[in-house]
């Protein structure tokens, strides 16, 4: 291990991150009962110029109305860019204290962003007498955001997750695609002659270096990565995936824009009975090692060491935070 050691982000749930718009009473009541780990009430993208206001209220009443029990509740405020930010705090803050777990902070391009919605969470918390800390979500969606990944990732102590905003990132690097998430026919590798003459033609995944640069900055940082949107609410096949592939690569979870998108997130960012059972036996084996002062063994017919251990543990620990 690094002489330096980052402090691990507040173990929470996080395999589904439901969005839903302020805007929307009946959809604020219907998140509040659904099974997502996590929801955000989204006062930005979602929401029109003319409702903002409207749906700062709603949030508020909502986060003191509502039942929430069971979830981690985020709020998505608008951009630092915006004159709607500074108010998506204080109003929300102040009128529903003690309520939210988690700040969204979207086209996040700075340390500095972070510091400035930091520096205003504390003074509010402090005006107020808050007594829960609130964490922050940053979404890394901008060519300006990657580019400082890195910085933003340790900007803050309330820093608790990343996610990758796939859909404001293709804008920002003006990627030729106006999908949000999934593979694209154009992004693909063209083989050489194969033997029998024909050449095969492999789609691949466009959205591949900026989540694994996403997974690698958040957990370098002690922090959860999460995946963010796929748009095509009725391709679960596709959702299902893409899903996987973020998990693969070390993501916590995904967001549903929609709420058949919970269940499905839910069940790919947990680890299967078999899986949780390969892992239990890889422990055992290298505890019998051990006792054996053997390093490393086989099971079944594989190579393992000590690093399996940890690999092993990162999904038993998993399955403990999921079952309670
Ligand atoms: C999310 O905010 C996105 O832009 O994909
Ligand atoms: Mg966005």
């Amino acid at each position: 291990m690094s002489f330096t050691v980052f402090e691990q982000a507040p173990a929470r749930l996080n395999r589904s991150e439901l969005a839903v718009p302020g805007s929307s009473p009946r959809f604020l009541e219907k998140a509040a009962q659904s099974s997502a780990d996590v929801v955000f009430l989204d006062l930005e993208d979602a929401v029109a110029p003319d409702e903002k206001a409207k749906a700062r209220k709603n949030v508020i009443q909502a986060l003191n109305d509502l039942d929430w029990s069971g979830k981690t509740i985020s709020m998505r405020i608008n951009g630092l860019d915006t004159h709607y930010m500074y108010r998506d705090l204080v109003e929300v803050l102040e009128g529903a204290p003690d309520t939210l777990d988690l700040v969204m902070i979207p086209k996040v391009g700075t340390a500095a962003d972070v510091y400035t919605v930091d520096c205003l969470i504390s003074q509010i918390e402090a005006a107020t007498g808050a007594k829960k800390r609130i964490g922050l979500e940053m979404i890394i969606e901008s060519a300006l955001g990657m580019a400082n990944i890195d910085a933003i990732a340790a900007a803050s102590k309330r820093n608790e997750s990343l996610h990758f905003g796939v859909a404001d990132y293709a804008a920002s690097t003006k990627a030729a695609t106006v999908g949000i998430g999934g593979p694209n026919p154009n992004y693909g590798v063209l083989t050489d002659t194969l033997e029998d003459g024909s050449r095969a033609y492999h789609w691949g995944d466009m959205w591949h270096y900026a989540i694994a640069r996403m997974v690698v900055a958040a957990r370098a940082h002690g922090l959860r990565p999460v995946d963010g949107p796929f748009g095509d609410i009725k391709d679960q096949d596709g959702y299902t995936a893409q899903a996987r592939r973020a998990m693969v690569l070390g993501c916590e979870g995904k967001w549903a824009i929609h709420p058949t998108q919970i269940d499905l997130a839910n069940d790919i960012f947990s680890p299967s009975e078999a899986e949780i059972g390969k892992a239990k036996a890889i422990l055992q084996a290298m505890e019998d090692a051990k006792r054996a002062g053997q390093g490393a063994v086989t099971l079944d017919g594989k190579l393992i060491d000590i690093a399996s251990i940890k690999q092993a543990e990162v999904l038993v620990n998993k399955a403990a935070q999921i079952s309670g």
